[in-house]
């Protein structure tokens, strides 16, 4: 029996629109209990289009981290939690290599999330090159302390999602052991930090999940659930994955 509740989460990127909103809120209230922890985290602009409902809650792909004023084109959690969204992606990698978001920045989103009152979604992951070099869990590290290490009260609010970088939009997935791995890698290192804190975390992973390979990542001791990018397009896919987590 899994002692941690599991996470799915719909991180839908800058795509979608108002006819996916209604049908995917339709499916997913039409899921029977019992259903993991299920989260849409659409464009902004759609996040108050959906229907309230028990079966899923709302998340944001992005928080600033100022409360408010001349930051033109952010978005403060406070005005996130004022909708109703409970959680927020941060540190996404394509924040980080697109957007230029260093691990300073993403330390003080993640507590600026964590004290508005929002569950922060830590993203943190290695480039092919990390991994062929064999750098994987010392640049996971570095994202991890770079967060925890002087603020560890911030990780019995977190959810830590594991993507590999050159696993995300590419078809190519970790093995359930690789995701495994660095899991219980991520759990054992956030321990040093507080170990009842670490033992609950949800730390999920993400990069080319689908219906076909959830079930195997799902089984495995460390992973709690997944970030989903392409499959949370497709309505019946992404109920498929929230059915068996
Ligand atoms: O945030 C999840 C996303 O980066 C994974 O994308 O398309 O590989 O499921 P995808």
């Amino acid at each position: 029996m899994r002692q941690r509740k599991p996470l799915v989460v719909a991180n839908w990127k800058m795509n979608g629109n108002s006819d996916l909103v209604q049908q995917m809120s339709d499916a997913l209230s039409m899921l029977k209990q019992p259903l993991p922890e299920i989260l849409i985290c659409p464009p902004v602009i759609f996040l108050t289009h959906f229907p309230k409902h028990q079966n899923y809650k709302l998340g944001a792909q992005n928080v600033s981290e100022q409360q408010s004023g001349a930051f033109t084109g952010e978005i403060s959690a406070d005005m996130l939690t004022a909708a109703g969204v409970t959680h927020a992606i941060i540190g996404h990698s394509e924040r980080r290599s697109l957007y230029g978001e260093l691990d300073g920045l993403i330390s003080q989103k993640v507590k600026t999330a964590v004290d508005a009152g929002l569950t922060p979604i830590l993203c943190i992951g290695e480039t092919l090159q990390q991994r062929e070099e064999e750098k994987t869990l010392e640049v996971l590290a570095r994202q991890l302390d770079a967060v925890y290490a002087a603020q560890p009260y911030l990780l019995a609010h977190s959810v830590v999602s594991y993507e590999p970088i050159w696993a995300i939009g590419t078809g190519r997935t970790a093995t359930p052991e690789q995701a495994q791995l660095v899991h219980q890698f991520i759990r054992q290192h956030l321990a040093q930090y507080d170990v009842d804190a670490a033992d609950a975390l949800r730390i999920i992973y993400g990069g080319s999940v689908t219906a076909t390979n959830c079930q195997a990542l799902f089984a495995e001791a460390d992973i709690d659930g997944a970030l989903i990018g392409g499959a949370s397009l497709k309505v019946a896919d992404f109920s498929a994955i929230c059915e068996m987590a």
